[in-house]
This record gives structure tokens, sequence and C-alpha cells, in this order.
């Protein structure tokens, strides 16, 4: 009932050259499972253009519509730029910009008030984790990160431990069995069972062609959110037909 989302997150890498990757990956787009590519924000646009049945997403947005906010982007514009998703609260901006729960919901609102899909993203550190805090950290960035009105059109969430992110080191799976029973739980709570069971749950944090199939194995996991392997075609091509199975 949930459609399979191969999502690949370029971070900041990619200038032009990077685009026939996207050519190379059209062979990959043609089973069940959707493909998503978020590339910089310079490279929207031209994706767009050449990107046949590969979705294309932005990597953070403003909570405002537009205004005097310098280097930031706004929804309605990667909306216009061909994009359709675009990744909210990710770890790295929640670190390196200091992104609250309360700015991640504003940004999840004007996305989906430009009609984007929100992947939203939530995670312990290595700290929380040791901590035994996982899914109290997660019950707390999932309250606070996602707005009322989520629905399965409207939005994705993305669980990437952060310790995981980049560093080849990947939760075992009953791990991430937990959080993602954890995450179906808390959505069921919170809206409708039927609304809940519609929401894509994707996990992120260093897979990989190799690790892939048995991730996917996992109840509750109906994707991944790549970074590093979603460079290539080469790498990511494998993991999305481990997803299509
Ligand atoms: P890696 O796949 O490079 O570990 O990155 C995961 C990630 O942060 C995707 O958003």
């Amino acid at each position: 009932m949930r459609r399979k989302l191969a999502a690949g997150n370029w971070k900041m890498n990619g200038t032009n050259a990077a685009l026939a990757e996207l050519d190379r990956l059209q062979e990959a787009a043609g089973g069940a499972a959707e493909i998503l590519i978020c590339p910089p924000a310079t490279l929207i646009a031209p994706a767009g253009t050449r990107a046949g049945r590969i979705a294309i997403g932005g990597q953070d947005c403003h909570a405002a519509a537009s205004g005097a906010h310098t280097g930031d982007i706004s929804a309605p514009m990667l909306r216009e730029a061909g994009a359709t998703y675009v990744i909210l609260g990710h770890s790295e901006r929640r670190a390196d910009h200091g992104e609250t729960d309360a700015q991640v919901a504003a940004k999840t609102r004007a996305a989906w008030d430009a009609g984007l899909t929100a992947i939203i993203c939530v995670g312990e550190t290595l700290a929380d984790r040791e901590a035994g805090q996982t899914i109290d950290v997660i019950r707390t960035q999932l309250a606070g990160s996602l707005p009322d009105g989520g629905t399965g059109a409207n939005t994705v969430i993305a669980y990437e431990p952060v310790w995981a992110i980049g560093t080849g080191k990947i939760p075992t799976t009953d791990q991430i069995a937990e959080v993602h029973g954890f995450l179906r739980e808390a959505l069921t709570a919170r809206l409708d069972q039927q609304t809940a069971d519609a929401i894509r749950l994707l996990y992120g944090g260093s897979v990989k062609a190799s690790n892939a199939a048995e991730i996917f194995a996992v109840d509750d996991v109906d994707g991944a959110l790549v970074g590093g392997a979603s460079l290539t075609a080469g790498d990511f091509g494998p993991i999305v037909a481990a997803l299509n199975g």
C-alpha cells in the first residue's frame, strides 16, 4: 500500500557534470519503487528538465514564502524550479544551523503550502543512544517537527541516527525495527490509523548496496535516505534494485 521510496541526498556535492548520473539512473527507474534525488539547489532546475521518471527534491527551505532572508530559498521557489519533495530537519541542518523542532515544523507547513512533500528527519546522537534516550529523543523530535495535518501524500519520516551518517556504522536490524515500530505507533496515536499507515518511513545512515537488502527487510522500513552512495548511478542503482526486491 505504501510505495517504496529510494531517496538520494546529494548534500553539498555536484555541479552540472553530476547531472549525467540522472541519465544513468533512468534504467533503474522502471521498477515499483519511486526514485528521488535531492541535489544542491543550483541543480534543481536543470535536474528537473532531465529527470524523466526520477523525482527531484530540495534539501531545505525557509518557513516564509519570500522576504529579507539572504541566502535562503523558499518552498514555492523549490516547487517552481521542479522539486516535488524537500528534506527538512536533517541532522546536518540541526547541527550546522541550529535548527529547532519548531523551525522544522514551520518549514514543513511552508512546504505543504507550496505543494511539496516534506521528508522530516529525526535521529539520536551516539550520546543519546548510550544514555538509553533514543526513543525519548525521537518522540520529542517527531512531536515537535511534524505539524498537524500530515498525510501519506505530504509527509515522509526519515530515521537517521546521527552516529550512522557517513561513518559506515549502521544500527542492528533490531534497533532499526524498534525505532520504526515506535514511529508508526506514534503516528497512529496522533493521526487516524489509515493516515498513519500511509506515511512512509525511511531509514538513513551508511546505506550501501551491500547492506540495503537486509535493511529493507525490516518491518516498517519503506525505503532509504541515502547520502554518499546516492552520488553515482553505479552505487545508487543497486540500492534501488534491492528496494524493488
Ligand atoms: P550517508 O548515506 O552518506 O551515511 O548519509 C546519510 C544521510 O545523511 C542522508 O540524508
